[in-house]
């Protein structure tokens, strides 16, 4: 709790360019927290080591990604949006709490598991531990909520089981955080397999919209978004090609599913696909147009970064401290 508003944080791994995906599930739900939340969002590049990097290309995709917050309208002066790597308290709690956490819990992890088939030739300990981290980053802050996709409640509730075995032994010194379950955050599915969520890494480019993709693609790829048989724009479980692309029209308008199928009823799936392309082409117009402003204005970001990065340090190290001396580390010397 930090000046009466209960914590929230999350973050994104700073790997690739984000998807229409990541912003109707996420982002765009994010920018209204502030209201009832202090809330915190990091730049998890940590997580992004786990796979190897290109260096100059991994920076790039970090600042990227910052700009992507405050440009979908996060306000980095309401908001802590900070790199985990500038707060180095995230790799000490992550160690101690390794210490915390047994190996059997670790591998139950669906998406190691996952990981782990995907990249057979580096199967590193990082890739293990990672559900390690991504606790420390959360608990760090004190946070009562966590807003995560499906894919990432194991990790939550791992998270939970270590921060109640540490309380168990030295008090209450974790808060517990709760997956935060909020507005039907879409699940957009991939434009060519809506079976599979939309990814970042699709090999196929027409399978996802990505954020900064301009109006001629963004309205190619909707015109080839596979279609189900059938011509009728209805949502139904057997349809799941059409019922994406009416998940996506309603987040996108705020329209309803009824109020989408009403609307198109009697049209054919042609032009359905082009009024969904040209929604979100509009929807998007002004949040890159934003992010080019904020990519040229170095000065300004990098003052944000700036001051979030110490932002965060200072209730991080808090934590930190705690930590150390519940457990009997030796207090530093003044
Ligand atoms: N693992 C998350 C993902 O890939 C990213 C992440 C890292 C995260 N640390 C977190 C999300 C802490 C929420 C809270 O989506």
């Amino acid at each position: 709790m930090l000046d009466g508003k209960k914590i929230l944080y999350s973050g994104m791994q700073a790997t690739g360019t984000l998807t229409l995906g990541n912003y109707l599930g996420a982002l765009k739900n994010w920018v209204n927290m502030p209201d009832e939340y202090e809330c915190l969002y990091g730049v998890m590049d940590l997580h992004s080591l786990t796979l190897r990097q290109v260096p100059a290309e991994f920076r790039k995709n970090a600042r990227s990604l910052y700009a992507l917050y405050v440009a979908a309208g996060l306000d980095p002066e309401k908001n802590c949006i900070y790199y985990q790597s500038h707060v180095s308290a995230h790799a000490e709690l992550s160690w101690l709490l390794s210490c915390f956490t047994y190996m059997g819990e670790l591998q139950r992890m669906t998406q190691f598991k996952d990981k782990a088939a995907k990249h057979a030739d580096n199967i590193n300990a990082g890739l293990f531990t990672y559900p390690v981290l991504m606790a420390a980053d959360i608990l760090l802050y004190q946070s009562d909520v966590v807003p995560v996709g499906v894919d990432q409640k194991q990790h939550l509730e791992i998270t939970r089981d270590i921060a109640q075995r540490f309380n168990a032994i030295y008090g209450d010194v974790f808060t517990i955080p709760e997956a935060y379950i909020g507005k039907a955050g879409a699940k957009i599915m991939s434009l060519q397999e809506p079976e599979r969520k939309m990814s970042k890494s699709d090999e196929n480019a027409n399978a996802t919209i990505y954020l900064l993709d301009d109006k001629d693609t963004i309205i190619r790829k909707f015109k080839r978004a596979v279609t189900d048989s059938g011509s009728e724009i209805c949502y139904r479980e057997d349809k799941p090609g059409i019922s994406n692309l009416i998940d996506i029209y309603s987040s996108v308008t705020g329209c309803g599913r009824e109020d989408v199928e009403r609307e198109f009823d009697g049209k054919g799936y042609g032009e359905f696909k082009l009024a969904v392309g040209e929604a979100v082409a509009a929807e998007l117009e002004p949040l890159q147009k934003r992010y080019k402003e904020l990519m040229a204005d170095k000065e300004y970001i990098d003052r944000v970064i700036k001051m979030n990065d110490e932002k965060a340090a200072y209730y991080a190290g808090k934590t930190l401290r705690k930590v150390q001396k519940k457990l009997g580390l030796t207090e530093r010397i003044r």
